[in-house]
């Protein structure tokens, strides 16, 4: 499809983008993966992936979408004519499909959690935050009723396509999630032993990394940055031939890894001093925060501040994952109601097993994994390297290199810069991917 829609300014563009990278990555997967995967060398690992692959295949996907200002699949066939390259395409569509299926799943959890904060279940005093997050996550009714209604306003939003208004509003939305972030570590921070948790998330020790999690780096990394799926070739497509890409690829990747650590410094000093486990897995946001409200002034209105800004964070992601589905299928805007909400009805019905697993269903079992961790490992662990694999050799041995460099340097002097780039894509990001992941095959 060719794109009629652009951006009305350079700052719609950074912040969809920014809207669909900073989400359930950095705020609630991050700190539980950093807490079941060893702590600072995990971080540590991370940081370094998204600096070194994350951030020069975001580069990759900007390219390829201002260049050919066509969607997902439509780019790759227009740089590749006959070939089958557009594939990656596909394999992104799908990969979001599924991402969105458990993403919104969460994103239920955090609908629920306003919930309880509004009506002052949490935030007050005295609640045990393992009991409800039990309770939030393994009521069948409750787990899909809030999924469905995340879902419900995801596909509203992107059937409207109002996304572009509604990102709008994270000009003041992630500012904001920004300051509370502070004040919440603040908090954290100067609670009793809160150093031993400072210690656990900054201080690597390497002897704590295993092949696996250094797939789970890797694959976070890409989760994070929403790379290898095509969504920011989809994005910045709407862009114009002339607008910068490499500006805003640095903020976005500056934005989330702040983001992140902000995360990791709110909550492992609060769960090493309120006595929580730093392995309790995807509860772990749910349970540790509210416990860090409860120890502020104006704690309940703060966490209720937290939580809204947290679900407009995810919201932001979601438009994303549904967009480039909903792009794909709607040749033209006319249909593209109808189509958000098939679309959004198809993910529901896969993502409802994933929301039963914390309940009903916590006995099935997939590869030794339960339905919400199978479908997260899939897509997290092997998708998404897949997708990044393919666009970087799609793009460092496809595409020619002086075309590249007019794309991405515009005549600047900057040469060196643009060498590292090309070379992190045509030889270190592939053969990285390909080490890690036969790794941890290895060891299956
Ligand atoms: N980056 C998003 C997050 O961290 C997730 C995402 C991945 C969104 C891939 C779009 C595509 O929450």
């Amino acid at each position: 499809m060719e794109q009629n829609q652009q951006w009305s300014s350079k700052i719609g563009f950074i912040l969809a983008s920014a809207g669909s990278a900073i989400g359930l990555g950095a705020i609630w997967k991050l700190p539980y993966v950093t807490g079941t995967s060893g702590g600072g060398a995990f971080i540590l690992l991370f940081v370094l992936f998204s600096l070194l692959i994350g951030f020069p295949l975001l580069l990759a996907e900007f390219v390829i979408g201002r260049k050919t200002q066509k969607d997902a699949i439509a780019a790759y066939k227009h740089l590749a004519p006959n070939t089958k390259w557009y594939y990656i395409g596909y394999l992104g569509v799908f990969t979001c499909f599924v991402l969105l299926s458990f993403y919104s799943v969460i994103g239920g959890w955090i609908v629920q959690y306003i919930f309880y904060s509004v009506t002052g279940q949490v935030g007050t005093g005295n609640a045990d935050y393992e009991a409800l997050f039990n309770h939030a996550v393994s009521n069948p009714a409750l787990a899909i009723g809030g999924q469905a209604l995340f879902l419900i306003v995801t596909a509203f939003v992107v059937g409207k396509g109002i996304q572009a208004g509604i990102e709008k509003a994270s000009k003041f939305m992630m500012p904001a999630l920004f300051v509370l972030f502070i004040v919440l570590i603040v908090r954290s921070l100067t609670l009793d032993n809160a150093m031993e948790g400072v210690s656990f998330f900054l201080m690597p020790d390497f002897s704590k990394l295993n092949s696996e999690s250094i797939l789970f780096a890797l694959g976070q990394s890409f989760f994070l940055l929403s790379v290898g799926v095509s969504v920011m070739v989809t994005y910045s497509s709407y862009l114009k031939r002339d607008d910068n890409i490499i500006q805003p690829s640095i903020s976005i990747v500056g934005m989330n890894l702040f983001i992140s650590i902000f995360a990791g410094l709110a909550i492992f000093p609060a769960v090493f001093s309120l006595g929580f486990e730093p392995t309790a897995g995807p509860g772990l946001l749910f349970i540790v925060l509210p416990s860090v409200f409860e120890q502020m002034v104006f704690g309940q209105f703060f966490l209720l501040m937290f939580l809204v800004l947290f679900l407009f964070a995810t919201l932001t992601s979601a438009f994303s994952l549904l967009e480039i589905v909903v792009a794909v299928g709607s040749k033209n805007n006319n249909n593209r109601n109808r189509q958000a909400w098939i679309m959004g009805i198809f993910v529901f019905i896969l993502g409802v097993p994933s929301a039963l697993s914390f309940g009903i269903w916590s006995d099935v079992s997939i590869f030794g994994k339960s339905i919400f961790d199978a479908a997260d490992y899939l897509v997290s662990n092997i998708l998404l390297p897949l997708g990044a694999f393919l666009i970087s050799i799609f793009v460092s041995y496809k595409l020619k290199k002086d075309i590249l460099k007019s794309e991405l340097i515009r005549g600047t002097k900057v040469n060196f810069l643009f060498e590292a780039w090309y070379f992190l894509l045509r030889y270190i990001i592939p053969l990285v991917i390909i080490i890690v992941f036969l790794d941890v095959t290895d060891i299956i």
